[in-house]
């Protein structure tokens, strides 16, 4: 599936940055955000990725090799889309990867560092250099990109679940400071999408991507996972215009998935036709 692009231009003279842009959700966001007339900076550590992504647009996409646990980088990055195109207006600080899996008695401190580093500090470091250019502006909208794991414990491993709660943590703490400056700060909590994050393993190939889409869209509320233009429109949404009444939100954008399960797999009740048994007062 491919996003519908309306070209409405929603972020004509808007200047973006996409934190894991070369790939998945932030990929599709780039392609959105340029053809909704945005200038886009492509920030990710896969610098092939994102040249190559760059290279499919004009003047109005770049791309710079960024590791978003490196403040050097992050600043390097806000500096590079405000030399480009003369201001910052959309940082989406998308990047991230699945962290240290298994359980908890077996899980290494090096390895909870690395997790948090790119999903907490790397978070962390966009939200503060897009700040030092945003709050003289007085303008801007932060997106960050949490997941329902964020929310409800049992969707994915511990320290995965755990940084993507504070990213909705410091969304909120965040958004109650920037909001004096005239800057909005949101997140995004995805649910399944169907991107190399979610296979597994990065460079997967597209027909992996299609047997992961049709092993486990069955068991969707919607018949289907997401897929990365799903929350690149949600992205779009909380950039744009659309959205200035809207700060300190986490946008569930997960097909059904946290609301809980789905019906037809409920229990044997949904199926049952005995009249319901209940306490009636005398008279009714
Ligand atoms: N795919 C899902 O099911 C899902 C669900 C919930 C949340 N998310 C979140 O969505 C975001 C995007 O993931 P995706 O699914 O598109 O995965 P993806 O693997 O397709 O893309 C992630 C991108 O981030 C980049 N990246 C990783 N570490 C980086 C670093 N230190 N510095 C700079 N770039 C780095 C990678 O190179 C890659 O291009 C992540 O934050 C992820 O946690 C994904």
């Amino acid at each position: 599936m491919s996003t519908t692009r309306p070209n409405l231009n929603r972020l004509e003279n808007r200047v973006a940055i996409v934190t894991g842009g070369a790939s998945g959700i932030g990929a599709e966001t780039v392609r959105l955000f340029a053809s909704e007339g945005a200038s886009v900076l492509i920030a990710d550590m896969d610098e092939d990725g994102a040249n190559a992504l760059a290279s499919e647009f004009g003047d109005e996409v770049a791309a710079l090799k960024v590791d978003v646990t490196r403040e050097e980088d992050v600043a390097a990055a806000v500096a590079e889309a405000t030399d480009r195109w003369g201001s910052l207006d959309v940082m989406f600080n998308n990047a991230g990867f699945g962290g240290a899996l298994g359980p908890i008695d077996t899980t290494s401190v090096e390895d909870f560092d690395i997790t948090m580093d790119v999903l907490v500090k790397g978070v962390f470091l966009g939200i503060k250099h897009a700040a030092k250019v945003m709050k003289p502006q007085g303008s801007g909208s932060i997106i960050n990109t949490a997941s329902v794991a964020g929310l409800q414990a049992g969707y994915s491993p511990h320290l995965y679940s755990v940084a993507k709660a504070a990213v909705i943590h410091l969304t909120k703490t965040v958004a109650l400071e920037l909001g004096e400056n005239g800057i909005r700060v949101n997140a995004i909590c995805p649910g399944i999408i169907a991107t190399p994050l979610a296979a597994g393993r990065p460079g997967v190939s597209d027909s992996h991507l299609e047997k992961l889409k049709s092993a486990l869209g069955r068991s969707q509320v919607l018949g289907r996972i997401g897929d990365p233009s799903d929350i690149a429109m949600a992205a779009l949404w909380l950039a744009g215009d659309e959205s200035t009444f809207v700060t300190g939100h986490a946008q569930v954008v997960d097909g059904g998935a946290a609301a809980g399960r789905k019906w037809s797999k409920q229990g044997e009740w949904i199926t049952a036709e005995r009249p319901i048994k209940m306490y009636r007062p005398e008279g009714r």
